[in-house]
């Protein structure tokens, strides 16, 4: 696939009808990403390239090629279909980052059913409230789980089977079984499952603030925005060595954890353990990581951990690195170059999105605390925040909005059509999120609608806050919220976390009030600053302002069970 051109010139000659052309489709025809993902790269000729290197918990290692990747991907379709699963079914996957959970999820595609990707820390609760959602048929999880879909299952009258896939001496209660991948018949020839660009692929549950998680639906035909920007934004090419360290329960770990990198044949790297500095950079050099695609969090983590530990690898292969997920402060940015000799590159979308809207790209100049400029074909604006009509007028916070029609925008939440609707205004879909656009069409953020600061009538964005205590030295994470005030309404409250090595004191307090003095404008500043070990967090890593929030105002926390424990 060709190559990322000049932004302006990239932007003007590309629509989607290219991107169809560009992955090989013809309007009409036959299109199902688990084939898409395995046969057709063999049929390329590159069956016996590595398809997925993958280290466990305790350093072990798996290599699988692409033809592994289709014949297990097969079994697994054989399998469930041999369960009478069929086409729009939702099946489940809840297991930690194993090497079945990247076969299942192609298998489940290529029967037609529905992929139903839950995160494996979810506690009963939260996997219930998704499953009884979807009136998921299936569920494929692990030993280390099955327990927890057992504890519910009484109460989940569609949910048929209930499969282990690491142990076969499970003592099995009713609609549980076994499968394990290792003793099955290997399913060389599997006859996909006929799906075209409209037919149902891939459900991913989000929190919302309120109420209960949507589930967004997906197509096979968002692969074509996956797979052209895996290309562009995250400049994946053929030889490269890839590292998304997003796990699939959420739609990085998919979109861009699966689709985007096997459409276009390039090596993963899985690991499937937790964060941890020293093990991350340890992955990087071992592997030879090229194209890294990472969180703000886990950047700010390493941050903490300092540029010295970096120096002490060999991460000479490194020559791409991506962020997603939250605001990418711009000392992150700064500090990648520092580190590393190369800026983290800010992407921008969502769940419902499927693939990146707005990104930076190779070659085009980073404007560190910017999210970059809007994908080709993607039409993306500020819309004025009563009104609701396009401003893009240079310092003017309003609305992120998407013109609809690009392929990978989720086609329905399900069974929530009122709130599937409330999501259009003008014929924009409104992304929730707030920002300003420069001349050039950079987008700069401002905060999720939601986390807004109201202060004396003045809206203030938590992101620029939190930037400005971030650069202090002794400040490894922060959040800024709105709390009540009898006169402005609200005024500016932080929680900070520290770096290792710094103790909390009014000295510090007030260093870290003089330093963001400086570079905030006083209605920005904060009232006041509570120390904490640690934010809170959803597991995906973001800072659950909103937590913190109804804590100042006594309010209902909302939805919860994507909270870090
Ligand atoms: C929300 C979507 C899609 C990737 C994983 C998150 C925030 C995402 C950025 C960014 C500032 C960002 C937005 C967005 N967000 N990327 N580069 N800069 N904020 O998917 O869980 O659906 O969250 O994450 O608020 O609406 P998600």
């Amino acid at each position: 696939m060709q190559g990322f051109g000049s932004y302006e010139e990239t932007y003007r000659d590309f629509d989607w009808q290219k991107a169809r052309e560009m992955v090989g489709y013809r309007e009409g025809e036959v299109l199902n990403i688990g084939w898409y993902c395995t046969d057709r790269i063999c049929e390329m000729g590159l069956g016996e390239k590595t398809a997925m290197i993958w280290e466990g918990f305790s350093g072990e290692t798996e290599k699988y090629t692409f033809n592994d990747l289709r014949i297990n991907s097969n079994t697994y379709a054989a399998y469930l279909k041999s369960l009478g699963i069929k086409e729009r079914d939702r099946v489940c996957i809840f297991m930690d980052k194993l090497p079945d959970l990247y076969f299942s999820f192609l298998g489940i595609l290529k029967i037609g059913a529905i992929a139903q990707p839950l995160f494996s820390a979810f506690g009963e609760e939260a996997l219930f409230t998704r499953m009884e959602d979807a009136e998921s048929i299936a569920i494929l999880t692990t030993k280390k789980y099955y327990r927890k879909v057992r504890r519910i299952k009484d109460q989940l009258p569609a949910l048929k089977h209930i499969i282990v896939v690491d142990d076969e001496n499970v003592k099995l209660e009713e609609r549980e079984k076994t499968f394990i991948l290792k003793n099955a018949e290997k399913v060389d020839e599997f006859d996909v499952f006929p799906t075209h660009s409209e037919s149902p692929s891939v459900l991913h549950y989000t929190s919302g603030t309120t109420g209960k998680p949507k589930g967004a639906l997906h197509v096979h035909g968002s692969i074509f925005a996956q797979s052209v920007s895996a290309r562009w934004a995250l400049d994946l090419r053929e030889d490269d060595i890839y590292w998304c360290t997003a796990d699939p329960g959420w739609v990085t770990g998919t979109s861009y954890g699966i689709i985007g990198p096997w459409s276009l044949g390039v090596t993963q790297v899985i690991y499937n353990g937790g964060f941890g500095s020293e093990k991350w950079y340890k992955i990087l050099e071992k592997y030879g990581v090229t194209v890294w695609y990472t969180a703000p969090t886990a950047i700010r983590l390493l941050m903490k951990d300092g540029t010295g530990l970096v120096k002490q690898h060999d991460l000479s292969k490194l020559r791409y690195m991506c962020s997603v997920g939250e605001p990418l402060n711009p000392e992150a940015v700064h500090w990648g170059r520092e580190a590393f000799g190369m800026p983290f590159y800010d992407t921008y979308w969502q769940t419902e999105t499927g693939a990146i809207v707005i990104s930076n790209f190779p070659g085009m100049e980073v404007k560190a605390g910017s999210m970059g400029r809007a994908f080709p074909g993607i039409e993306a604006v500020v819309l004025d925040l009563n009104s609701h009509e396009v401003i893009n007028e240079p310092n003017k916070v309003g609305l992120i909005a998407l013109k609809p029609g690009w392929p990978s925008m989720m086609r329905e939440y399900w069974n929530n059509e009122e709130v599937y609707k409330s999501k259009f205004i003008n014929g924009w879909y409104i992304t929730g999120d707030r920002s300003s656009i420069d001349p050039e069409g950079y987008f700069w953020f401002v905060g999720r609608d939601d986390d807004v600061i109201n202060t004396g009538g003045h809206l203030v964005g938590p992101f620029e806050i939190e930037s400005a205590l971030i650069e202090h030295e002794a400040v490894a994470e922060a959040a800024a919220i709105g709390k009540p005030d009898p006169v402005n309404m609200e005024v500016v409250k932080a929680f900070v976390a520290l770096k290792p090595g710094y103790e909390v004191s009014d000295d510090l307090e007030l260093s870290i009030m003089n330093f963001i003095r400086k570079r905030l404008s006083p209605l920005a500043m904060p009232q006041e600053i509570e120390f904490m070990e640690k934010l809170p967090k959803t597991r995906s890593g973001k800072i659950m302002r909103r937590l913190l929030r109804a804590q100042e105002w006594g309010e209902e926390i909302g939805d919860t069970s994507t909270l870090e424990d």
